[in-house]
């Protein structure tokens, strides 16, 4: 029997509207909750080095008041770091981060950077917090996350979304088999696996259907969602796809 997937909503982009305002609507911390209250196994935030969404109240607010697990998404940055350990969050997700990027771009090169990282990260080991790295789907990569003791990487779906959303079907098929495989090299090397960037109701059947994926990370498409049906509903919608997607992989 496939294990239920886990959904993590990252509620970002609630602080983007906020920021593009000023002042304190709409507030993120609400969001987790709602999100919580609608079922969200965990939320995901990312403290940006720019504070362009996330501050550092929304984080230390969230962390405070929501009951599932957060994912603290950041830079490998000497300052992340020690907010994140001061913040004390179930887990930690190690981005790579440029200023002039719209979003996260593309996945860690963990295996450039395997020593500073493994230093990086001992201090969460030591305070019993999951690392997470935000990689491309790479054996090269995923065998340097295993080698310096990652406890997850999560996939960057990030090319496959685009190309299901540009109806490039030929370039969607590509990606996905790479997803495919390195969702069970990982595996198979002892990490737990997520997958998340880009994923809407359109694009996220096959990856939920993939078994070795125990969560997924969705944030913008979400966000954007509630707008027009609330957040509640957007969620149970992303939750009912793919759950409809695991149990189908088993019939
Ligand atoms: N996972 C990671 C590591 C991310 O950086 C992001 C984007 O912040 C997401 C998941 C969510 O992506 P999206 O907002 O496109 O759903």
């Amino acid at each position: 029997m496939t294990q239920r997937q886990r959904l993590g909503v990252n509620i970002d982009h609630v602080a983007t509207v906020r920021n593009a305002r000023g002042g304190d609507n709409p507030d993120p911390l609400r969001a987790a909750l709602a999100a919580q209250d609608a079922g969200a196994d965990g939320i995901t935030a990312h403290l940006r080095e720019d504070r362009r969404h996330i501050t550092d109240a929304d984080m230390a607010a969230i962390a405070e008041a929501i009951s599932i697990p957060l994912n603290f998404e950041m830079a490998a940055t000497e300052e992340m770091q020690s907010i994140a350990l001061k913040t004390k969050p179930h887990a930690v997700c190690l981005v790579p981060e440029r200023r002039e990027e719209r979003t996260t771009e593309g996945g860690l090169n963990v295996a450039n950077d395997d020593n500073h990282l493994a230093l990086y990260i001992a201090p969460f080991k030591d305070a019993g917090t999951r690392v997470s790295l935000f990689i491309g789907p790479d054996d090269v990569q995923i065998a340097a996350a295993a080698r310096i003791g990652a406890d997850i990487i999560e996939l960057h779906c990030g090319t496959y979304c685009d190309a299901v959303a540009e109806g490039r079907a030929a370039d969607a098929a590509q990606e996905l088999a790479r997803l495919t495989s390195a969702a069970t090299y990982a595996h198979g090397l002892g990490l737990e696996v997520h997958a998340g960037h880009g994923l809407t109701y359109d694009s996220v059947r096959p990856i939920a259907a993939l078994p070795e994926v125990i969560e997924l990370n969705i944030g913008h498409f979400i966000i954007g969602e509630a707008i027009f049906t609330g957040l509640g509903p957007a969620i149970s919608e992303m939750r009912r796809i793919m759950d409809d997607a695991r149990a189908s992989d088993q019939a």
